[in-house]
């Protein structure tokens, strides 16, 4: 390992200390800007314009062993360098791996370890796992067992599954972050503890509250599910001629209170019809049903009849095999699943995205102004999801995780825009798009707070300042993320890292820094 820039040469010399009192090599661990690895290893699945801020991380660390993450937390606090941690890299600000003053990255993509205990129907799960290996992993010992967590499998535990995770069986399973039964994480002091040694409150911080504020995860022990040996998919669009207003209008009435087996998730866009060649807009309902698809269609009939869905569209497979149709890989061997670079429907490219919750539905006028939006941007640019809620997600209280969007909300709105070049004023103009267009929703989505999803990062909704963080400036973004519990979020913060020493732009402040 040698570095030829100054600035970053005393934390090496720092950690290749640490690491020798510690019998580490800090080969194949440690890489510095010049070291030819660096640029690959910096890679994130989705950009931002931000990501080619010229402040590089001064140092990337993929550890190992525990021991090698303590020498790096030791020689951050000597040194005062931030820490960023990054498992899978899918931040939608990119804080994993960016940061306007100096950090070293601790990516986690060494800690993947996965082992599945069939009978207690449990798994310990390194954070630097992705979720395509995690349900690999668990489908080859198992076809009735799964984890409910998202659709992208390149994403990983550490960031996912400490900040939430929403993912097609969350109606009948709830979300990730309430399977989480143990973890394993590395506080402030160094120390590792566990959820008997971390104490309740810390437990229930990381179960939703995102771990960024409060340690490195190093695993996590999860429940696992069980599920059917068949379940039933389907993937139906419908245009603005064949009555897309209408039926969108209509899911915002049963998508919540249907069958808590089916998820219904709604995807809009604007397209060229290929039959006028006009651009209309496309409703696109998404479907995963934990059942045969003759158990399927008797509810559909009676709930959604309006969609006229038909035997010859839904498809029956193993949930592993559902796995690979959500992510758009469908023709793919599940070995696809094991990597972690993005691919079919998750090619990289600059990104930002958005979130909403809704307690009404959303009148048709209010869908006509969202189809002028969708109709301004470039086509298959802007992009709207609907997430249904209800089901399980409404088994917790809102203070029970610090994820607190439960009963009384009947979808999250993901709002998204992509775009492959940056330059030409391109970034300024789908940025502009994505926050008018947010703009206008103001009156049909969740208020005091508007609520937002904490995976779906924004940092429009506000940031800490660098040093001078106050609660009441936090407390803007942090009770849309959170709600109440942002509140409790902030005193277990206090206790276990009042020097504030995990921060980013949007973690939880310690009271006693607040002005
Ligand atoms: P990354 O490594 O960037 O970490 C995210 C945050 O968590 C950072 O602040 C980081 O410092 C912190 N962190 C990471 N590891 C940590 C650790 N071990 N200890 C402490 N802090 C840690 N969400 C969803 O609910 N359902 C879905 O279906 C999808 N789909 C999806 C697709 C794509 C293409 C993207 C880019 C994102 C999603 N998401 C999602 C959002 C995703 O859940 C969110 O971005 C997660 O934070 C990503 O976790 P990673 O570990 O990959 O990110």
């Amino acid at each position: 390992v040698s570095s030829t820039q100054d600035h970053n040469k005393p934390f090496l010399e720092c950690l290749i200390d640490q690491f020798q009192s510690s019998n580490a090599d800090p080969s194949n661990v440690v890489f510095s800007p010049n070291n030819a690895s660096y640029a690959s290893l910096l890679l994130a699945p989705n950009l931002r314009p931000e990501s080619t801020s010229p402040l590089r991380p001064l140092l990337i660390v993929t550890p190992y062993y525990e021991r090698e993450i303590q020498a790096v937390i030791y020689c951050c606090k000597k040194l005062g360098t931030q820490i960023r941690v990054r498992s899978g890299g899918h931040d939608y600000e990119g804080l994993s791996y960016v940061s306007g003053i100096p950090f070293v990255v601790l990516d986690m993509r060494n800690f993947r370890s996965v082992s599945i205990n069939t009978k207690d129907k449990t798994a310990w799960v390194e954070v630097g796992t992705t979720l395509g290996q995690l349900y690999h992993t668990i489908a080859r010992h198992s076809k009735t067992l799964a984890f409910t967590a998202g659709v992208c499998p390149t994403v990983g535990v550490g960031g996912h599954i400490s900040g939430g995770g929403y993912g097609m069986m969350s109606r009948k399973h709830s979300i990730a972050a309430d399977h989480i039964i143990d973890a394993k994480v590395t506080n402030a002091d160094g120390q590792i503890v566990d959820r008997r040694s971390m104490g309740g409150d810390l437990f229930w911080a990381i179960r939703g509250g995102g771990g960024t504020s409060f340690g490195i995860v190093l695993a996590f022990k999860l429940q696992l599910v069980t599920i059917p040996g068949t379940v039933t998919v389907f993937d139906v669009s419908r245009t603005l001629e064949q009555n897309a207003t209408n039926l969108v209008h209509k899911w915002q009435y049963i998508a919540d209170k249907i069958d808590k087996n089916l998820l219904l998730r709604l995807f809009l866009q604007s397209i060229t019809s290929p039959i006028h060649g006009n651009r209309t807009i496309q409703a696109n309902f998404k479907t995963l049903y934990l059942g045969r698809v003759h158990n399927l269609l008797p509810i559909m009939q009676e709930k959604f009849p309006e969609l006229g869905l038909l035997p010859e569209d839904c498809i029956e497979m193993s949930w592993i095999e559902s796995v690979l149709y959500f992510a758009g890989l469908r023709n793919e061997s599940l070995d696809i699943l094991l990597s972690r670079i993005p691919t079919g429907i998750y090619n990289p490219v600059y990104f930002k995205g958005k979130s909403d919750y809704v307690r009404q539905p959303i009148p048709i006028n209010g869908l006509k102004g969202i189809w002028r939006f969708l109709h301004e941007e470039d086509e298959n640019r802007g992009k709207l999801q609907f997430s249904p809620y209800g089901g399980a997600l409404n088994d917790y209280s809102e203070s029970e995780t610090p994820f607190a969007h439960r009963a009384g909300y009947i979808f999250m709105i993901h709002y998204m825009v992509s775009w492959t070049r940056p330059g030409n004023n391109e970034s300024e103009r789908h940025m502009n798009w994505i926050r008018r267009l947010y703009g206008y929703m103001a009156p049909y989505v969740s208020k005091n707070p508007r609520a937002a999803y904490f995976n779906y990062r924004d940092l429009d909704l506000g940031t800490n300042n660098e040093g001078n963080t106050s609660y009441a400036q936090a407390s803007v973004w942090g009770l849309k993320y959170f709600g109440n519990n942002f509140n409790r979020l902030v005193s277990v913060k206090t206790k276990v890292d009042p020097s504030n020493f995990f921060r980013n732009e949007q973690s939880v402040p310690p009271l006693y820094l607040s002005a």
